[in-house]
């Protein structure tokens, strides 16, 4: 952490330094620091100018978020740095290159002017956090751009680029090159007056806009973060510092809030499942350049997609002459549609569907660096295809197999050097999805891994890794989520009942249209192997029964719900009759279900065996669960994940009701797992094992 000064004639230039992203904290001390150091500036007669830029690649990335589980109050001495800077006697030029974002932008706009280099992105990502701009940025960006375009930057979260920053006024010029010699060159010229930002009028078009973005809030949002942001807009007025203090009041409130927290929780998690424990950094990726794809189902096309979109060339081998013609053909379809829609330019479609090579036979994977199987799950098929890669492939070739639910390790034990097999295991539609489950099998080499784990972010996915269990980490919780959705339906509930209170929570999606969506047929065969496998674990057979009878879900035009334009889940009062019965059938009274006792056993279910897989190694830390439940399975991420959602609640809170479930019908399914009774016993979260 460092501010460095410069003098260059009668202008002092000030470059603030704070690791990666120069973050202003204010728990290390750098925004004192920074204000010190301006303070000196200032007072230092022979500087006339003062220019603010950012050391290393970016100007700032915002305040710092760490510091956001303190006081709040401690932000008032970013505010006041940032006054301080704003209400300088002498002119103070911004001298922006890469990213100003956040407080970054906030301090940018305390400013006098601002220059930005070309191709650096301004923006004010709050919202995404469940915070509002709060060091000033509710009440100088409208100052500056126009209530309208303020709104548009804040409520999205969504960066501008240099050029469009000065089209709505935000910066005063932007430059090619050398970012402060450009300040310099400014403030060598004769400067106007200094115009404070906050100084300037309240926007004509501020009531419009407000009205305009209250009319887009969303009702019943988990996070009040939009909501706020519009009210710190409507606070404008020609007081600067009363709507300073109200802004200061809403992002406390918010700071606090769960939806922030969770929030907060995803910004560290994304990036904490990206490091593997124990693991030295002396580890390194290997390149790949050509990836080879075996199998062009829908999965196999999906996969490919999200490589070719990724830049990488791939052949996709099928040995069905007709599935190859059509798996082309679907992705060719499919990166046209993203050239029709606007999304790529014709060119970039070209290039990407060049890249692509059809196969008929395995072959023609000789020379490629990572393979991914996404065949039949059989584990007589992986046998066929993994020995035939063993022998065709370079030594040094990563075997990867899409697999979710055989044994990668026996897969492995197809190869002769086991070390290069890891488990790739993508979620439906592969080119769509951002998780990435990155199975490590017992022999899986440290270098093969962390190739794993940095392909994946090259594809655009959140890449986590799971150790090897039936399931993994995703399905293995799914499992238990459903399981607690159907016995649920059988004891009194209605599809559109769960689904309602799931969806109310925060999910993407309820159970009921979730397996409508993959398939009932899916988790029927998942069912008939586990009644053979677990016959001690019984499911509600009810949705056997709407198997029975061909409905599959959206894809049979009938499962749970009826869809009668393809895609609309529509109640069928027969199904409503089916389950009804079906709970006489089994002697079951049905009962009135509280919403609130569907989601807590939907959600502790899988809270429980989140807390088994940490405990049993299967997942590196809770975090690993949490980001693959928000990723993989439409889990609120203003909830955090399971597991953060668990510590929300409190664990002894949470190991009280699985105890109680556990006493009741089925408690065999809430066996508490150990780790959570030991947390709870010491009066610990799940959070301590994320460090
Ligand atoms: N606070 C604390 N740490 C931050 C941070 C921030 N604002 N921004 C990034 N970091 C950390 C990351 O956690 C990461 O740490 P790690 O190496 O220990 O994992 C490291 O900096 C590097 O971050 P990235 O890997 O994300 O680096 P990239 O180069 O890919 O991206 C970035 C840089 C675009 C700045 C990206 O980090 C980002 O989007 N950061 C968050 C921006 C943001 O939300 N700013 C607003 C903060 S809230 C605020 O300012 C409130 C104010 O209004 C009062």
């Amino acid at each position: 952490m460092s501010v460095t000064k410069e003098a260059a004639g009668a202008v002092t230039v000030l470059r603030i330094g704070n690791g990666p992203v120069n973050a202003l904290s204010v728990g290390n001390g750098f925004v004192t620091e920074i204000g010190d150091a301006f303070a000196a500036a200032e007072a230092d007669q022979d500087c006339a100018a003062i220019v603010i830029a950012g050391e290393g690649r970016m100007f700032c990335g915002g305040a710092d978020i760490g510091d956001f589980d303190g006081d709040p109050a401690s932000l008032d001495t970013l505010r006041n740095m940032q006054l301080g800077v704003e209400n300088s006697g002498k002119p103070v030029i911004m001298a922006i290159h890469g990213v100003a974002l956040g407080g970054g932008l906030e301090l940018a706009m305390a400013g006098h002017y601002r220059i930005a280099q070309a191709g650096t992105k301004l923006g004010m990502p709050e919202v995404t956090l469940g915070l509002l701009p709060g060091g000033g940025g509710t009440q100088r960006l409208p100052r500056l751009t126009g209530a309208a375009a303020a709104l548009d930057m804040m409520l999205s979260g969504k960066p501008v680029s240099a050029e469009r920053a000065l089209e709505i006024g935000l910066v005063d010029k932007v430059v090619e090159g050398d970012v402060v010699a450009a300040a310099l060159a400014l403030a060598a010229e004769a400067l106007p007056p200094v115009r404070p930002s906050g100084a300037l009028p309240v926007p004509a078009d501020k009531a419009e806009a407000v009205e305009a973005a209250r009319a887009k809030l969303r009702p019943g949002a988990l996070s009040q973060a939009p909501a706020r942001i519009v009210d710190c807009v409507a606070a404008l007025s020609d007081d600067l510092a009363s709507g300073l203090a109200v802004e200061a009041r809403l992002f406390g409130e918010l700071m606090a809030s769960e939806a922030s927290r969770g929030l907060r929780h995803v910004f560290f998690g994304e990036r904490k499942v990206a490091r593997i424990p124990g693991l030295s950094s002396d580890v390194r990726p290997r390149p790949i350049a050509r990836v080879g794809v075996v199998g062009g189902g829908l999965m196999g096309t999906g996969i490919t997609i999200a490589l070719l979109n990724a830049g990488l060339s791939v052949t996709m081998v099928e040995l069905r002459e007709e599935a190859l013609a059509k798996a082309g053909a679907t992705i060719a379809k499919t990166i046209q549609r993203d050239v029709d829609k606007g999304r790529i330019a014709q060119d970039k479609a070209d290039a990407r569907l060049a890249a692509f090579t059809p196969a008929g036979s395995l072959d023609a994977l000789g020379d490629v660096d990572l393979v991914i199987e996404a065949v039949f799950e059989d584990i007589g098929v992986k046998e066929e295809v993994f020995t035939a890669l063993d022998r065709i492939t370079k030594p040094e070739a990563i075997l990867a197999s899409n697999t979710s639910t055989l044994d990668l390790d026996a897969i492995a034990a197809f190869v002769s050097d086991p070390s290069r097999v890891v488990g790739l295991h993508f979620f439906s539609p592969a080119n769509i999805m951002r998780l990435l489950e990155v199975v490590r099998g017992k022999a899986t080499a440290p270098e093969v891994l962390v190739t794993a784990m940095d392909f994946a972010k090259r594809i655009g996915k959140v890449g986590v890794v799971a150790g090897v269990c039936d399931g993994f980490i995703g399905n293995r919780i799914f499992e238990e989520y459903l399981r607690q959705a159907w016995f649920l339906l059988e004891e009194g509930a209605l599809p559109q009942q769960v689904d309602a209170a799931m969806e109310a929570w925060g999910m993407a999606m309820g159970p009921c249209r979730t397996m409508d969506l993959a398939g009932q047929d899916i988790g029927w065969a998942v069912r008939k192997r586990r009644a053979v496998e677990q016959p001690d674990r019984p499911y509600s057979g009810v949705i056997d029964r709407i198997c029975e009878m061909g409905r599959f879900g959206q894809k049979t035009g009938k499962g749970i719900y009826l869809y009668p334009d393809g895609r609309t889940a529509e109640p069928d009062p027969e199904i409503d009759r089916l389950i009804i019965e079906y709970s006489a059938e089994i002697g079951l009274e049905r009962r009135t279900i509280s919403d609130e006792e569907i989601v807590s056993r939907c959600v502790l279910a899988m809270v429980n065996e989140g807390a088994h897989i940490v405990g049993e190694g299967i997942a590196y830390r809770p975090v690993d669960v949490d980001m693959i439940y928000l990723y993989g399975y439409g889990f609120p991420r203003e909830r955090g994940g399971p597991m953060f959602h668990a510590d929300v609640i409190g664990l002894p809170a949470v190991l009280e009701s699985i105890r109680t479930y556990a006493a009741g019908r089925h408690g065999w399914a809430w066996e508490p797992a150990p780790l959570l009774v030991d947390l709870a016993a010491r009066g610990e979260t799940f959070e301590i094992l994320n460090a």
